[in-house]
């Protein structure tokens, strides 16, 4: 099995104005020796406003760092006031993020809906970033893996998933709140989503599949989420909004911050 290439993946959510985009990138682009692309053994994602996407596009242009919309439309065209669509997300970025638990919670995003957008976006070369995670009554009910098996089963169901698609556990109590899941939680999470995985589309696709963690991640904690078996990195809210704090992650994500 290939090994896989872990994820440090930022999501602005709706913060920053251009202005304040442009200090994000420079500060994360400086110094030239020590710029967050050259941090080794790790893709980093960035995932701004939709109309910030260029301008950051711009800025990380061949350095590898992928630009990432964070939700888009399921159809290709069409009377959609206010919605962007696969095709056009293409044209400005590689990634996009679906199913993040606030477009199903203040945007009334189902499985069902989100089964078309990852339909669509792999359609249009679009790496999808997909995002299931249980709410706190549900995780004190014991019925995590019974939600997670729900969500993951019907946003793949009948497609036909790539080698190193990218999955992202973000517990909605973890989220935004300061008070991470344990690595112990997240790791029986991400266990339970590979087996999904595995059952849906097979081992080639479980093995290569990246699962992330997100809800909180710090750059105090992001290191002993990385290190668990079944975890491939950080899908990081709050703390990508500081370069050093992104860059601390992004370092604890590779596994080379060892020594500094
Ligand atoms: P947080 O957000 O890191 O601010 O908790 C994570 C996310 O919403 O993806």
């Amino acid at each position: 099995m290939a090994p896989r290439i872990p994820i440090s993946a930022g999501n602005w959510k709706m913060n920053l104005d251009n202005e304040a985009a442009d200090d994000l990138c420079h500060a994360l682009l400086l110094p030239d020796d020590d710029a967050i692309h050259q941090v080794e053994g790790v893709q980093v994602v960035l995932a701004p406003g939709f109309l910030q996407i260029e301008r950051v596009r711009d800025h990380f242009a061949g350095t590898g760092v992928g630009v990432a919309g964070q939700n888009m439309h399921a159809r290709d065209s069409g009377a959609f006031t206010g919605e962007v669509s696969p095709a056009q997300l293409a044209e400005v970025a590689s990634w996009v993020i679906l199913g993040h638990s606030e477009r199903r919670q203040y945007f009334c995003e189902d499985d069902g809906a989100l089964n078309g957008k990852v339909t669509a976006a792999l359609a249009h070369g679009l790496r999808p970033i997909l995002c299931v995670g249980e709410t706190t009554q549900e995780r004190q009910a014991d019925r995590t893996t019974a939600v997670l098996t729900r969500q993951v089963r019907q946003a793949l169901d009948g497609i036909d998933l790539p080698h190193d698609f990218v999955i992202a556990y973000e517990p909605l109590w973890a989220i935004g709140s300061g008070q991470a899941a344990t690595a112990e939680q997240a790791q029986a999470a991400a266990a339970v989503i590979r087996g999904l995985v595995r059952d849906a589309a097979g081992n080639d696709v479980a093995d290569g599949c990246r699962i992330l963690y997100g809800g909180s991640v710090k750059p105090d904690n992001a290191g002993e989420f990385a290190a668990q078996t079944d975890i491939d990195g950080a899908l990081v809210g709050g703390a990508a909004l500081d370069d050093q704090n992104f860059l601390a992650i992004t370092r604890a994500v590779a596994g080379s911050d060892q020594g500094r």
